[in-house]
């Protein structure tokens, strides 16, 4: 006979549930070798390497071949890679079509994650244990997402999309699919830096949300197009929009200390703050500041970053405290608002990049696959007694 339990309702031997951890707070929901962050000392690698040294020395397309395939790639891999990127970055007139019947006034990421989805029905074959196709799609996703962005850019303002320039590397294409004029090498190289720092960031809401889908084993432009919706909330990647309209809101300098109590007084959240695995300053932060003080010299000074930089000071004294500082979000939006990027692109413009870190977690969950189904705790009635709607 089998012992007793202490818990009533728990067989003999069952391990006790763990406690209930809202948001997931520290509890490993799987294992990985992609991204490695130190919290406290504010250190960020993606695969081993220092993040710093990839944002000043790699370019987005080697990074992502990084993150995908665990190692750096070879002259020869590279070469391979970018020539097959280069290839697919046209997506379909049926996709252009489609975008031209959305709303123009919808948001960008909405426009997206309907675009994003409908890859599937172009791609539909499905062979997740072959490494060609893996690759395929791959490819395949991080060539035409940018296109799909710059196309609805075009397309909501009236215009027909612009076609991809073959002689252009990747961030300058995408710079020049949405302005139509070839950037500036100095603001390519910048916005290419960019898409490097928001390449990956281990288990963010979107990235659990790409494994949780993924693990399902559907195909991936479900997971990438499940992964875009859930960027685009304001506590994750839709924050970097909210930073500017705070910045805006804010206006002066002299009105930063009266408005951040007051916003704090309020228990609201201040946007571009806070992080669930830093304590100290975002690493991406920190280099995404350099990024845009190195615009400013080049093309201009922009005035709100002043405010910006005053608002991260006096926060400091505010929210320093409890281990809140600036994350990747406060100071991205400065950096595009001077290469000319509407507001509402800047998390569609997270997207592409992370693009790369979803299919990376995409390929191990499925080395690895088991399908994410996690208990819950039932605070709900029971026995409830059926009443038909006459005695209701
Ligand atoms: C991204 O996870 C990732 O890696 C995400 C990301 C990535 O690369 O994928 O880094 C990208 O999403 C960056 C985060 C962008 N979001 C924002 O900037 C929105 C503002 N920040 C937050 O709302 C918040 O800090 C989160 C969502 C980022 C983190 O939320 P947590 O870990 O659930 O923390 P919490 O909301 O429970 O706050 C804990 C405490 C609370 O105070 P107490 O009630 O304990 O007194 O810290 C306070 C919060 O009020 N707090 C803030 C704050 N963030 C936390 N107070 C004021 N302003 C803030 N921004």
């Amino acid at each position: 006979m089998a012992e007793a339990s202490l818990d009533a309702g728990t067989p003999a031997g069952t391990p006790a549930a763990p406690p209930f951890r809202p948001g997931l707070e520290g509890v490993p929901a799987t294992q990985s070798a992609i991204c490695d962050i130190d919290g406290r000392k504010g250190i960020l690698s993606y695969r081993g390497y220092a993040v710093d040294d990839l944002a000043s020395q790699s370019s987005f397309l080697e990074t992502a071949y990084l993150l995908v395939w665990g190692t750096l790639p070879t002259a020869s891999q590279l070469e391979e890679f970018q020539q097959e990127v280069q290839m697919h970055r046209r997506v379909s007139f049926r996709i252009r079509d489609m975008m031209k019947s959305f709303p123009s006034a919808g948001h960008p990421m909405d426009a997206l994650q309907s675009s994003a989805a409908s890859l599937g029905l172009f791609y539909s074959r499905r062979a997740l244990d072959n490494p060609e196709y893996i690759y395929g799609a791959v490819v395949r996703l991080i060539a035409k997402i940018p296109t799909m962005v710059a196309a609805f850019q075009l397309i909501r303002k009236g215009q027909d999309p612009i076609q991809p320039r073959d002689d252009l590397p990747y961030a300058a294409n995408f710079l020049y699919m949405l302005t139509e004029r070839e950037p500036d090498p100095l603001a390519a190289r910048i916005f290419d830096a960019c898409l490097i720092l928001h390449a990956e960031h281990s288990l963010n809401a979107s990235t659990f949300s790409a494994r949780v889908t993924a693990s399902t084993l559907t195909d991936p432009y479900a997971v990438v197009a499940s992964a875009v919706g859930t960027l685009a909330g304001p506590l994750h990647g839709g924050a970097n929009e909210d930073v500017l309209e705070m910045l805006e809101l804010i206006g002066t300098e002299d009105r930063v200390e009266a408005w951040l109590d007051q916003a704090i007084a309020e228990k609201q959240k201040i946007m571009g703050f806070g992080h669930r695995e830093y304590k100290v300053k975002d690493p991406r932060a920190v280099i995404l500041q350099q990024l845009a003080e190195q615009l400013f010299d080049q093309f201009g000074h922009d005035p709100m970053y002043d405010l910006a930089r005053k608002l991260e000071a006096v926060a400091a004294d505010r929210l320093g405290p409890k281990g809140i500082y600036p994350n990747v979000d406060f100071y991205s939006g400065l950096v595009y608002r001077k290469l000319g990027i509407p507001e509402d692109l800047f998390t569609p413009i997270f997207a592409i990049a992370r693009v790369a870190g979803w299919l990376a977690h995409w390929k191990e969950q499925l080395g690895a696959n088991r399908i994410y189904r996690p208990s819950q705790i039932y605070t709900g009635p029971s026995g409830l007694t059926w009443q038909p709607l006459s005695e209701r």
